[in-house]
């Protein structure tokens, strides 16, 4: 079947903008209920390869294979369908619905099968359902605020609810913690940590120093090419990989 049970596998992907290439030729391989990063200083070409591997852009060239299916051109709703979330970089939530309301749609629309139900018990399902991923992220207190009227931690907290309500075997986030304080840092951080405990977890993300704690390996993304992927340990001593990020300044 797929090489090593790997539940992701990127063989040879390019994507080229135009005459620019801002992924070459790039393969990983990810292991099953693991949490990995994906990290790489600016423009390294870390976001390209987050809406590759969820779907969101047609690689250039290469394969993608899910649990050894090759799922190359597949459409973005088929993604999710098969069991790829993702949580944004921008924050995607609906300010004037409450944080129940916005894990409730995530969770209808997710679920066809709710259709099958009667409507009052498909609507005791989806609420019950909502009420335990507020609770999985830290924001049952919150249930009934306005999106808006969340913290910016808070209403990332509400997205990764929102993503988890398709009950992805993988997990890809792209800068989870960007723009957060360093206590919401920490509570993102901590909430990702208990994931992947329980399905695959991708981040991407270029502080290097967030991830070196958490994350059981690290692939460092340098002019859309690999340059390097191991354990922090190892990272942590590349000689490449500390010139690239002293080199940023
Ligand atoms: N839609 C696009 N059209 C043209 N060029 C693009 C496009 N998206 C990204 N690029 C270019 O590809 C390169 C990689 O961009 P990407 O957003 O993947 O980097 P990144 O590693 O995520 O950076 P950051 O740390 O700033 O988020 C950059 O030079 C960027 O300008
Ligand atoms: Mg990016």
């Amino acid at each position: 079947m797929n090489a090593a049970g790997a539940i992701l596998e990127v063989e040879g992907v390019s994507k080229h903008f135009g005459r620019f290439i801002a992924l070459n030729n790039v393969s990983a391989r990810f292991q099953p209920n693991k949490l990995s990063a994906i990290i790489g200083p600016n423009g390294a070409g870390k976001s390209t390869f987050f809406n590759v591997v969820s779907g969101a852009f047609a690689p250039t060239a290469g394969r993608l294979k899910f649990k050894g299916r090759d799922i190359t051109g597949l459409k973005q709703h088929e993604f999710a369908r098969i069991g790829i979330a993702k949580s944004f970089q921008v924050t995607n939530v609906f300010k004037q619905l409450s944080a129940h309301e916005n894990v409730r749609v995530a969770v209808q629309m997710r679920h066809a099968r709710y259709q099958l139900l009667g409507p009052r018990a498909a609507m005791r399902d989806v609420t019950e359902r909502a009420d335990q991923l507020l609770l999985r992220v830290g924001l049952a207190g919150l249930r009934d605020r306005p999106a808006a009227d969340l913290a910016h931690g808070q209403q990332r907290a509400l997205e990764v609810a929102m993503a988890l309500a398709a009950e992805p075997e993988l997990l890809l986030m792209d800068e989870p913690t960007a723009g957060m304080s360093p206590e919401e840092t920490v509570v993102m951080m901590d909430l990702i940590t208990a994931l992947s405990q329980e399905r695959s977890v991708i981040i991407v993300e270029h502080k290097m120093k967030l991830v070196m704690g958490i994350c059981e390996r690290l692939l460092v993304l340098h002019h859309g090419e690999f340059l390097a992927e191991g354990t922090p340990e190892e990272i942590k001593a590349n000689a490449d990989v500390r010139r690239v990020y002293l080199g940023q300044g």
